[in-house]
């Protein structure tokens, strides 16, 4: 089948060379010169594991293209997949301007029946603002062609994205026509396994199944945090909680795991977009504000607990930070709890000697050069003459470090995990000051 994608970020790179390695033909537009430019010479612009060699593979198989001609890509696919950014505006609401602005330009070069599929995260009612929009524009240039718009969100995990897409636990497809319904089925069909995943449902529910589950997930995270931070006053260990909720099956171990904040570009935002469209409609999301300030406080934790460790004196020190990107296999901080703690640190007057295993280029893009940031090498390069190990991000490297290094090259042994990678009282054995998240008094 023949499929064009408009917007080569994150989702719509993933989506085009996902639906290319299962044989379909697919042309990528985007308005950017540069990054069309560099696609086009196999250079990917974002690191998700695993993309360059299936984009590079689709190239060279001839069923990926890539480029700038909005008119190409509506000639190119019976779908049109709308995958451009939906950033958040000041009021926290959803920008739709690149969404429309897609519309339009569909509507404008198009000459037969198109099936316009938004992938893009977009308020609930969206697919009808594209509907209208479409429909709008054509009649400006006197046509009447027929068309579909379909919500079909994704569910991608940065880092586990191309499995996400290849693998999915489900596939929604919102749309009231069912014609469309059956061929955006066979679109998925190759993503099947064992059993269907496609499940069709009415375009507002769609839109909205992508905010609850985002939702849900942040819930999950904040409700934990807020156990978390009772357990420390309680003098209760968390992890041992969070293993006693897990086992009940209607609770389940996935995302229960405390820490020093969600981050990334879904979680804040979608949280923050779905409180706002429910203020639009006259009901006031109490979970949902909770949920979201729960996490602004939570990833102001590790910076407070080494201020109180401090006598709040942080002027002059120099903290080594083992993580920058908002999780492990990303180079994405957006959102990022590390963010909260080095500006919190700056303010206040210390030093920053940072590692991340791909995220110091988008930390430099991001701050620039500066005195109090050092951007490492290795793990251990940030710990010398630093007064305190931090550690906002589970990279595998940092599970099973050489504690022994640690303790010589740190001023002095004292370390706050913003992840809970290690057993506090293993710590104490080792002769550390060890500042986890929930994990009874000393936490
Ligand atoms: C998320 C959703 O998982 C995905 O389905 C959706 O399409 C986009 O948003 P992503 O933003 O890539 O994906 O990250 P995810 O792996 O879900 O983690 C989000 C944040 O939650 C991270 O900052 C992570 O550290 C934090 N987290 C996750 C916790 O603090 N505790 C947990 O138990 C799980």
């Amino acid at each position: 089948m023949k499929v064009s994608i408009y917007g080569s970020g994150y989702v719509g790179l993933v989506t085009g060379a996902c639906l290319a390695q299962v044989g379909n033909h697919v042309l990528c537009v985007d308005i950017d010169h540069g990054k069309i430019e560099a696609l086009q010479q196999g250079r990917i612009p974002i690191y998700e594991p695993g993309l360059e060699d299936m984009v590079r593979d689709n190239v060279a198989a001839g069923r990926l293209s890539f480029s700038l001609d909005p008119a190409e890509g509506v000639r190119h696919g019976l779908f049109q997949f709308i995958a451009v950014g939906t950033p958040p505006d000041e009021d926290g609401s959803a920008d739709l301007s690149h969404v429309l602005a897609v519309a339009r330009s569909i509507a404008e070069h198009m000459s037969e029946y198109r099936i316009v599929v938004n992938k893009s995260t977009v308020p609930v009612g969206t697919a009808d603002r594209v509907r209208e929009t479409i429909a709008r524009t054509m009649a400006d240039r006197g046509a009447a062609l027929e068309f579909d718009v379909v919500s079909n969100p994704e569910f991608l995990k940065e880092g586990a994205a191309i499995e996400d897409f290849m693998k999915p636990d489900r596939v929604i497809v919102g749309t009231d026509n069912p014609r469309t319904a059956e061929l955006m089925r066979a679109l998925y069909a190759p993503f099947n396994r064992s059993h269907d995943r496609v499940i069709c449902m009415d375009v507002r529910s769609a839109e909205l199944t992508k905010y609850a589950a985002n939702a849900m997930l942040a819930t999950k995270i904040s409700f934990m945090n807020e156990l978390a931070n009772l357990a420390e006053q309680l003098g209760a260990d968390i992890e041992e909680v969070r293993q006693g909720i897990g086992s009940d099956p209607r609770i389940g171990y996935h995302f229960i795991y405390p820490g020093c904040g969600y981050g990334g570009s879904c979680f804040p935002k979608d949280v923050k977009a779905l409180e706002r469209t429910a203020r639009q409609v006259g009901y006031q999301a109490q979970l949902l504000e909770a949920v979201e300030a729960v996490n602004e406080r939570q990833k102001h934790r590790l910076f407070e607990k080494l201020s109180a460790r401090f006598d709040g004196k942080l002027s002059g020190r120099t903290v080594a930070l083992w993580g920058l990107a908002f999780k492990p296999n990303t180079d994405d901080m957006r959102e990022a709890s590390s963010r909260a703690l080095i500006e919190a640190l700056w303010e206040a007057g210390a030093r920053v000697r940072a590692f991340d295993p791909v995220a110091e280029d988008e930390c430099r893009r991001i701050y620039g050069e500066r005195d109090d940031l050092v951007l490492c090498d290795s793990p251990e390069d940030t710990l010398t003459g630093a007064d305190a190990l931090a550690i906002v991000t589970e990279w595998t490297v940092f599970r099973s470090p050489d504690f022994e290094r640690i303790r010589k090259e740190l001023r002095q042994p004292l370390i706050f995990d913003g992840r809970n990678l290690y057993d506090p009282r293993h710590m104490e054995e080792m002769g550390f000051e060890y500042y986890a998240i929930g994990r009874g008094r000393r936490a």
